[in-house]
């Protein structure tokens, strides 16, 4: 028997949850059914996070100790996970003994090995992302809440082991999937990566795991949380069961913590001698629309989070997980919107599956006494839904192997596509009016048929729907389903039919109202605060700041300063006036790729028109360009 050991990233309890961590934890639900189903003894990890900074804040805030904030955090993606039907193995929370005991055992082995020691740091530290950043990092303005710090710390010799993880990485093709990614971090190893400050001084933050040969020192919280995935299987505890899980055969992240689990993680587990994992799959972001038709990530600190919980209580959680596997492709973001959802339930859910269950057992229960048929003879288009019965279950199998869970679900409802096709090609009910005789003998093994080829839809889409998909067999007449037979030929005639009752009621959008604004879950909007020389997001944002090609350079007649330059914004043309000349020759600006702000109100800048204005860094003395430290087409936007 195969042995599948799946992870989720473990959540930070201080978090809402939302639809993104409940996409992870679905998509890795998914795949462990579905390996449970194939036969194989499956291990499916999910947990918390529970130290750092932000944690102690927010417990200092609530005026309650840190354990008892964790403890009063963490149920709620327990009832979550419940209500999401998650099937996890284990759930870990890293201020457990059971944890805590791993991470100094590990420490430990790694301070006497000499791969730690001791320096002075002075850097730029983002406290939202728990972790010190570089100057390029910061000058982004991506991260939040960043402040000077300067201290001494503890250091893993991290840049000691690049060049085996860049073989490592060559090697082992499957390791970091999707391929893109992959490129991604072998881009970042080109470059000489930093040892990592492993350690956090009590003076400023307590709440961590000690380290054990310094006790005035705390564990960094990456180094804390990214062993979750060892000492849950039983590293340092149980070796029998560790042997049996480790290597873990996917680790499921976000593309947002690709870097800490491709490069840290890996060093981490070379220098305390341990495998590494199999595959490290990093997921798209979910985005939500904007007002404006744009798509922006989902995330707290920007209040459009969706709450899961609002759709589940309105339309139930299978079509949710269904709607959530059916829509991303897996490796690229997708765009969340009610709309989509609904048409989604409405064409695949409440048209394709719901109406078909509904007609073979109507058809059924009314004319053959609510007993499933006898199959006669079997003519050659019932050979052929057979035969494409006979071999879904392989390409299907294929396709989630290839984790490309979309494709599996939109292939098992093309098969469903088929099995109406096939029934309106044979039309039982015309084949009912003749009462008894051949017509009736006919329709019979037609409905058998088409049961039997929805009982076999119906288990391929069972780890995606696990409680609609129990409901729905009985109906078909599959009362005790066993999952691990996908193969054709299960139902029995004879057999009565559950009573029918509409899985998928279709959901009707009133014409005359707005549903976007009736329907749409809920948004936790935060106001951002803004304080006097501060901006707001929003204003930023106003910006439209995008990538343009310089075609060509022209002198300005009696402006010594000016250029007149044409720049190429995706297939746009534009014209720009600014004050280059002196720095830069005409010869060499074509061909540059720049940013400019593309929305900026025409002017005319000595009689010439500038539509828009470009970016430069000016000290006085250099002025210089703002480019691009990689290719990219022009017109793309800058962030
Ligand atoms: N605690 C760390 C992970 C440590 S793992 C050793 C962490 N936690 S988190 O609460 O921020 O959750 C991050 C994960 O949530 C992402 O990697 C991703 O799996 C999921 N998502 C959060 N927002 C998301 C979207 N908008 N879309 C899809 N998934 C996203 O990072």
């Amino acid at each position: 028997m195969s042995t599948y050991y799946i992870t989720t990233p473990i959540y930070y309890v201080n978090d809402k949850p939302h639809i993104g961590h409940a996409y992870t934890t679905i998509l890795a639900d998914v795949l462990a059914r579905y390996h449970r189903e194939l036969g194989d003894e499956v291990f499916f990890l999910t947990g918390l996070d529970e130290h750092g900074q932000k944690v102690q804040q927010a417990a200092e805030a609530r005026g309650v100790g840190s354990q008892q904030h964790c403890d009063e955090m963490a149920p709620r993606f327990l009832e979550l996970w419940d209500k999401l039907g998650i099937s996890y193995d284990d759930f870990i929370r890293t201020t457990e003994d059971r944890h805590k005991t791993i991470v100094q055992q590990v420490l430990q082995a790694v301070y006497d090995s000499g791969d730690i020691y001791k320096g002075e740091y002075e850097g730029w530290y983002s406290v939202s992302e728990e972790r010190f950043i570089s100057d390029k990092e910061r000058e982004t303005g991506e991260f939040r809440d960043v402040r000077k710090i300067k201290e001494p710390n503890y250091y893993f010799k991290m840049g000691k082991y690049q060049e085996q993880l860049v073989q490592y990485i060559h090697d082992h093709p499957e390791f970091i999937l999707p391929p893109h990614r992959r490129n991604e971090i072998l881009g970042k190893l080109r470059e000489p990566i930093d040892d990592l400050c492993i350690s956090r001084p009590k003076s400023r933050l307590e709440w961590g795991v000690e380290i054990p040969f310094d006790t005035d020192y705390v564990t960094y919280v990456w180094f804390d949380a990214l062993l979750n995935y060892v000492s849950a299987p039983g590293y340092g505890s149980n070796e029998e069961t560790f042997g049996k899980w480790w290597p873990a055969d996917v680790h499921l992240i976000g593309k947002d913590i690709l870097m800490t689990h491709a490069i840290y993680w890996p060093t981490m587990l070379f220098s305390a001698g341990i495998p590494l994992p199999k595959c490290i799959f990093a997921h798209g972001w979910w985005l939500t629309e904007k007002d404006d038709g744009e798509a922006e990530k989902m995330s707290k600190s920007l209040g459009n989070v969706v709450n899961p919980l609002d759709l589940i209580d309105q339309y139930g959680v299978d079509p949710v997980r269904y709607y959530l596997m059916r829509e991303m492709v897996l490796g690229q973001d997708s765009n969340f919107s009610l709309s989509s959802f609904i048409k989604r339930y409405n064409s695949d859910l409440a048209n394709d599956l719901g109406n078909l269950v509904s007609r073979v057992n109507r058809l059924i229960t009314r004319n053959f006494d609510g007993k499933l048929p006898r199959a006669g003879e079997e003519e050659k288009s019932d050979a052929a839904l057979r035969n494409t019965g006979e071999s879904i279950g392989a390409i299907v199998a294929g396709k989630i192997e290839e984790m490309k869970v979309n494709e599996a679900v939109e292939t098992t409802i093309e098969f469903v596509r088929s099995i109406n096709i096939y029934l309106e090609q044979h039309k039982p009910w015309m084949l009912l009016k003749t009462e008894e005789g051949p017509g009736k003998a006919r329709a019979g093994t037609v409905l058998f048929y088409a049961a039997e080829a929805v009982r076999l839809a119906l288990q391929l889409l069972h780890p995606i729907m696990p409680d609609k998909v129990r409901e729905l067999l009985g109906m078909v007449g599959d009362h005790n389903p066993d999952f691990t037979t996908a193969a054709w030929g299960r139902l029995k005639s004879g057999v009565g039919l559950n009573e029918f009752t509409a899985p998928f009621p279709r959901i009707e959008v009133e014409r005359d109202s707005t549903p976007r604004e009736k329907k749409e879950p809920k948004l936790e909007k935060e106001e951002p605060k803004v304080s006097d020389n501060l901006i707001s997001y929003d204003d930023f944002i106003k910006v439209d700041l995008k990538i343009a090609e310089i075609i060509g350079a022209e002198k300005i007649e009696k402006a010594d300063k000016l250029l007149k330059l044409q720049v190429k914004v995706g297939d746009e043309q534009r014209q720009i006036v600014a004050g280059l000349a002196g720095h830069y020759t005409l010869e060499e600006l074509p061909g540059k790729k720049i940013v400019i702000v593309a929305n900026l109100a025409p002017a005319k800048i000595r009689g010439v028109e500038s539509q828009g204005m470009l970016l430069a860094a000016d000290d006085g003395e250099t002025l210089s360009l703002l480019s691009l430290d990689r290719d990219i087409t022009s017109g793309a936007k800058v962030r």
